[in-house]
């Protein structure tokens, strides 16, 4: 795993192309993940939702329009370039949304103990150069009843789908990267990231062993991505 501050250079230096990049390696279906976490997250009625990693923002924008205006939705990211797109979209084409950006490190949150209803973090916790602290410093801030963490994030896809992914993530995602990005270093990383990133079960038991009570994963997309839910 790179160094924070590696993590942070690279997101510096995709910023401006990480949204279109995320799409067309997607396949769109970006899309349709988020808006499954966002319907989850409604079946809690938080008043206070932290989006960690927020990046460029598209989850947090995502959850305020789901969840409507009365209910607070912070987004919180290290890399001061992603957070100018997120205020730059926010100012441009969502003046509504009213999401609040801030600067923040996962591994050391500037927010007070059990002030969150829910956390999200959607293709944040992979890139954490300490996922225990991540965890940690996210249960510290939710709240201690009924608070609930939802983490998108890539997984490990089934059995049958196995071969076509891995080829696709090894050959075809960094030279479709390098066109749409012009920097192959960082989907070289994305790939080698997501092949060492924990299969559901046993991210669940890094979850339980952070200390929270209950988890349950969802696959999506023939587990190319997963949900887990997590509650303090
Ligand atoms: C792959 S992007 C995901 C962005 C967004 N959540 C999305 O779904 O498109 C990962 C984000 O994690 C952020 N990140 C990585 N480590 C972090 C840390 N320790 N604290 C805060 N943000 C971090 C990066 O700056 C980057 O914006």
């Amino acid at each position: 795993m790179p160094e924070a501050t590696q993590i942070n250079t690279m997101f510096g230096g995709i910023a401006k192309r990480y949204d279109r990049a995320n799409h067309i390696l997607s396949f769109g279906m970006d899309f349709a993940w988020r808006r499954f976490v966002t319907k989850r997250v409604a079946t809690y009625h938080p008043k206070r939702v932290l989006d960690l990693a927020t990046g460029s923002g598209d989850l947090a924008f995502a959850l305020k329009k789901r969840l409507g205006k009365q209910v607070d939705v912070k987004g919180a990211d290290f890399c001061q370039p992603m957070l100018e797109i997120a205020e730059h979209k926010q100012r441009n084409k969502q003046p509504d949304s009213k999401v609040s950006f801030s600067l923040a490190d996962c591994l050391s949150l500037p927010f007070d103990d059990n002030s969150v209803d829910v956390v999200t973090i959607a293709f944040g916790l992979r890139n954490l150069e300490d996922r225990a602290q991540g965890l940690a410093e996210i249960r510290r801030v939710l709240r201690k009843e009924h608070g609930a963490l939802l983490i998108l994030e890539f997984s490990q896809p089934d059995r049958w789908l196995r071969p076509f992914y891995y080829t696709y993530l090894k050959y075809i995602l960094p030279s479709l990267a390098s066109m749409t990005t012009r920097n192959a270093s960082a989907y070289h990383y994305l790939a080698g990231s997501i092949e060492q990133f924990p299969n559901k079960g046993k991210l669940c038991e890094e979850i339980l062993h952070a200390g929270f009570s209950s988890v349950q994963a969802a696959g999506l997309t023939g587990s190319i991505v997963a949900v887990h839910e997590a509650m303090v």
